[in-house]
């Protein structure tokens, strides 16, 4: 028998046989807008003072060159998936949404509670959630946007009419503690997101995302799985922290950063005036004024938190979100942009209409 022969009854079985479940619900894609935005961190400050005590740094080097003045740390026996859980039942709060009517988790993070389960998994028993399916990505600093757009499809093809999507990490337990290069740059905290079709908003517009395996090395954590598992040999060689070229990242940033940017304008076909607010990742105030300077973005168009909480990594635009619609700066109708870049590389750009 060829295989043409195998093939064809197969091929005239399954045309016959198989709906495809979609095209029942119309098949049309909607808008995903954001019905509610929610965060968390932990009460611990960790200020730039207390760093001095820590590495040979100063408070006026930590702040020229970064504009972090304090970051927030988890508590012991406070982890990724309770931070997680926290802000996400605060964004299902604001979102008027109930745990049973959530139908997919997401959770960008890359310092889970532990390799598996996933901490999706263990937010959806931490908020109440039905049996629904929940999952991890990981792609870093970028993780949220990724997120969104991978929540998104879901909403626009209408498989769910609720999907949480949250940014969580505990980056202080992967800094070396003694490394100054590192240790002043990051901290803990969680943001979520409900996304959730809307009429009265077109909401996430368009993601541009982006990755460049080519530069991993830029931003590791080099021990821990498949490559380099626990040793006695790899933890004493400090392995199993964040390890970073600061230089080469700064300049991969600005320039993902900004190309993403304006992709996403690009394709809406707006202009940077247009955006009310840009949120950009939380990594270093110089980063996030190169880039609103290429954009030529006005001072006033750039949130900018890190002060409070330095990079916290795949929750740093959703907690910068949330401060954003908390504090007023946002309202419904209003263009905004996001903006990120994390290890892998990875980049993002996304244009929600609030
Ligand atoms: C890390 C970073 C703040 C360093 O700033 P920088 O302007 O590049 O710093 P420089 O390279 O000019 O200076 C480095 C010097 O400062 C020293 N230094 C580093 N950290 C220090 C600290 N916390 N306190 C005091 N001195 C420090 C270094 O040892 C080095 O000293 P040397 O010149 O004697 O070797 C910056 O490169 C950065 O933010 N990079 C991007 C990091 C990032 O955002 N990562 C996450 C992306 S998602």
């Amino acid at each position: 028998m060829t295989t043409t022969q195998l093939e064809k009854p197969v091929a005239a079985r399954a045309v016959k046989t198989v709906k495809n479940p979609r095209v029942k619900s119309g098949f049309h894609p909607r808008t995903c807008a954001i019905a509610g935005v929610g965060a968390y961190v932990p009460e611990r400050v960790l200020t730039n003072a207390d760093l001095e005590k820590m590495v040979e740094t100063s408070n006026e080097w930590i702040t020229t060159r970064t504009g972090i003045e304090e970051r927030r740390i988890a508590r012991e026996g406070e982890f990724t998936s309770d931070m997680a859980a926290k802000a996400a039942l605060r964004a299902m709060k604001a979102a008027n949404v109930k745990p049973e009517e959530i139908e997919l988790i997401i959770v960008a993070t890359i310092t889970p509670d532990m390799l598996f389960p996933s901490p999706a998994c263990l937010v959806q028993q931490k908020i109440g959630a039905r049996r629904v399916p929940a999952f991890d990505i990981e792609a870093a600093c970028s993780g949220f946007i990724f997120g969104l757009e991978i929540g998104q499809q879901f909403i626009a093809s209408h498989t769910y009419n609720t999907v949480l999507v949250i940014g969580a990490e505990k980056l202080s337990s992967i800094i070396d503690w003694k490394d100054r290069n590192t240790c002043v740059l990051f901290g803990d905290g969680a943001g979520a997101a409900i996304l959730q079709s809307r009429s009265d908003t077109h909401g996430l517009l368009t993601a541009c995302m982006g990755a460049d395996g080519s530069k991993a090395e830029l931003l590791s954590m080099p021990a821990g799985g498949s490559r380099q598992p626990a040793t006695a040999e790899s933890v004493s060689k400090g392995l199993h922290y964040l390890r970073m070229d600061g230089k080469e990242t700064f300049k991969s940033a600005v320039n993902a950063m900004y190309s993403a940017a304006q992709e996403a304008l690009r394709r809406c076909e707006i202009d940077i005036s247009q955006i009310k607010l840009i949120i950009p990742h939380q990594a270093n105030r110089r980063i996030i004024d190169a880039v609103g300077e290429r954009l030529g973005a006005t001072q006033d168009q750039l949130f900018v938190n890190l002060h409070k909480y330095g990079n916290t990594s795949a929750a740093s635009v959703a907690i910068a979100l949330d401060e954003a619609v908390q504090s007023g700066r946002i309202q419904r109708g209003d263009l905004i942009l996001l903006v990120v870049f994390g290890a892998g590389l990875t980049w993002g750009a996304a244009v929600i209409q609030w």
